[in-house]
């Protein structure tokens, strides 16, 4: 059980015995009957009349209240719980690597989320309190009954115990069909959640009939098990219906006998009917409440799929048995120490490079995707001296993107070890390594939020001054064009930007807080050869502040770094300057394509007219 779901068990707990009190109440109301008819009416005890009928007003308020304390008091504590849980599964969801959610279907996670959610709510404020009440009624009912007369107490027991075995039979049937169906529903939100954000694909490529006809196909079998569930459903409810109703008549003639052989008196009888007909819901009800505990259960063991994960990437802390390479220094210490400096940004007066500070090194360095036969990275070693830029040359899919990843922790290396500044990235705290690392991938994700929310994403106190600076560094000029400035909304349904200005947004974002450690998966490769340009040259100078490990494609991001490392075959076959590699690297030249195989700006004749003016290997330091 989930420490955090203690208060709401308790709450459930309370729930509970109100509902049990109630239907206890309503259970006694025949008993008071029974003496009225019996003493009353039948000896003629007139002097009980009062107080029987107070103790039926009684019964009759306290039942009343105790169901207005339970209907008032089940939905605070089922939606707090579902609150509560989604809440837990959502930073569980974040705690996990990527590589979890690359296995993961996103419309799986989504009616987790959602559909389980709700399925388990429901249960919990319908299900489990009217299954132990119910049962609680039968149980009570049937020892009433024995106590009046024993052998008609004990044949209506009797009579429900097929019940038992048929809810047994039931369950097993319909646990599988709540899976399937719960399953399938996954399935379904993944098309629709990939219909939605493909859209454009899928109308450019004229492929929105099959995406329908999958769709439909996918919609057809979720209604399959639908009404598999509902007819199992269906057949099991009129079952239920059918006992209590045909047993009703049965018993109430063998009461008749009863009272005929002076075995039940007539407030005897009365009661007995009473009571056996206050049984017909609890038992009738039984098939709804399994199939929602059905569906509860199997919800559950689907979100318990994902909260029993453990993530495979976590802090020095919560390994046991790791050791600080810089004993006392926590994360939260840190943060706290630089949290000024993160905050003021590129606004702030460059920011000294200490001594030593940023020295990030691969020590043969390897690395293989879970459940892919092969290794990308087979024992990369490259060292970046404190506010070196290094730019990261490789052809397509030879690991360029997948090596980056491994610097701020997105996933772990499988052998070797990578350092930033002597210690192992493993054993720094995570939120220090994050903050220490800035990235700019090659999909510039944006948020659902204004651009200063965007920008700020890792440096959420960042002042206007250093959110502007870090746009200008960025030349995202278009900023200025905006309807709101700073707080207009972009990302999914907001203002739309274009793949370039996207692409500076994140760059801005990378280059807020001024991290010791750069990493840039091309990050100008949707600019245009003008914008391209003066980015260049406004990066030069961003780079200069941290070490930099910028993946290229073209010799005018090439030319930002200081050196250029050749990634071939999962490991660096070459590392020098960009003239010294197209000297010696026929390799690197072929990377290089014809047309941009300047030899830099220094070159004069502005052949490579895509570098920066001025911007010459190295010159940026
Ligand atoms: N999540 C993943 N799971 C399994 N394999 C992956 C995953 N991501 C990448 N790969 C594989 O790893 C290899 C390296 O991919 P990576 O994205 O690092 O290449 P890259 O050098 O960045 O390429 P590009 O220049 O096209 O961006 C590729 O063969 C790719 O198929
Ligand atoms: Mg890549």
């Amino acid at each position: 059980m989930r420490e955090y779901l203690r208060p709401y068990y308790a709450r459930l707990c309370c729930i509970i015995l109100a509902a049990i009190l109630a239907v206890t109440a309503e259970t006694l109301v025949p008993i008071v009957t029974k003496s009225v008819i019996d003493r009353v009416v039948v000896a003629g005890i007139r002097s009980e009349l009062v107080p029987l009928s107070i103790a039926a007003m009684v019964l009759g308020v306290l039942q009343a209240g105790l169901n207005f304390f339970r209907r008032w008091a089940v939905s605070g504590a089922t939606v707090g719980m579902e609150k509560t849980i989604r809440d837990d599964l959502y930073h569980h969801l974040q705690r996990l690597e990527p590589a979890f959610h690359d296995s993961w279907q996103s419309g799986q996670l989504l009616s987790r989320a959602t559909n389980d959610l709700s399925t388990i709510r429901r249960f919990a404020g319908f299900g489990v309190v009217f299954f132990i009440t119910n049962t609680w009624t039968f149980a009570l009912i049937v020892v009433l009954l024995i106590q009046m007369n024993w052998w008609l107490g004990l044949l209506t027991g009797g009579v429900f115990l097929p019940v038992t075995v048929l809810c047994l039979r039931f369950e097993k049937r319909y646990r599988l069909l709540s899976r399937r169906y719960q399953d399938q529903q996954g399935d379904l939100a993944t098309y629709i959640e990939e219909a939605a954000s493909g859209i454009r694909v899928l109308k450019s490529l004229g492929r929105r009939d099959e995406a329908s006809a999958r769709h439909l196909a996918q919609a057809r079998v979720v209604y399959g098990t639908q009404v598999d569930k509902a007819r199992l459903r269906g057949t099991f409810w009129a079952a239920l219906d059918l006992v209590p109703n045909a047993a009703i008549g049965l018993l109430l003639l063998l009461g008749i006998v009863a009272v005929g052989r002076h075995e039940l008196s007539l407030g005897g009888l009365v009661a007995f009917v009473t009571l056996t007909l206050l049984l017909v819901w609890p038992i009738e009800a039984m098939g709804f409440i399994l199939a929602t505990g059905q569906e509860a259960a199997t919800a559950a063991q689907r979100i318990y799929e994902i909260l029993d994960t453990p993530p495979l990437i976590t802090d020095p802390a919560a390994r046991p048995g790791a050791s600080m390479d810089r004993p006392g220094l926590s994360a939260g210490r840190w943060l706290s120490d630089h949290r000024a400096e993160l905050a003021a940004g590129v606004a702030s007066p460059a920011r000294p490079m200490a001594q030593g500070s940023g020295r990030l090194v691969f020590e043969r360095v390897v690395f293989g995707y879970p459940e892919a036969p092969a290794l990308v990275l087979r024992g990369v070693s490259l060292e970046l001296e404190p506010g070196e830029t290094v730019a990261l040359v490789g052809a397509t899919g030879s690991g360029k993107t997948t090596l980056l990843h491994l610097v701020p922790r997105l996933a772990d290396v499988t052998g070797g070890r990578i350092t930033l500044d002597g210690a192992d990235i493993r054993d720094l705290p995570l939120p220090e390594l994050r903050s220490r690392v800035g990235c700019a991938f090659e999909d510039p994700t944006l948020f659902s939020a204004s651009l200063r929310e965007n920008v700020g994403f890792g440096v959420p106190d960042a002042s206007e001054a250093a959110i502007l600076a870090a746009l200008e560094a960025a030349q995202a000029e278009f900023v200025a064009d905006l309807p709101w400035g700073l707080d207009t909304r972009i990302g999914e349904q907001g203002m739309a930007l274009s793949g370039g200005q996207r692409q500076r947004v994140a760059l801005a974002r990378a280059i807020l807080g001024r991290p010791e450690v750069l990493l840039l998966d091309d990050p100008l490769s949707a600019l245009d050869v003008h914008t391209e340009a003066k980015a260049t040259a406004a990066l030069a100078s961003v780079l200069a502040a941290s070490t930099a490990l910028v993946v290229a494609h073209r010799p005018s991001t090439v030319l930002l770094a200081d050196r250029v490392a050749l990634l071939e075959g999962g490991v660096i076959t070459a590392v020098g300057t960009h003239h010294e590699l197209l000297a010696t690297q026929p390799r690197y030249r072929d990377l290089m394509s014809a047309d941009d195989l300047g030899d830099g700006p220094d070159d004069g004749a502005g052949n490579n007219g895509r570098a920066a003016p001025g911007v010459t290997a190295g010159a940026s330091r």
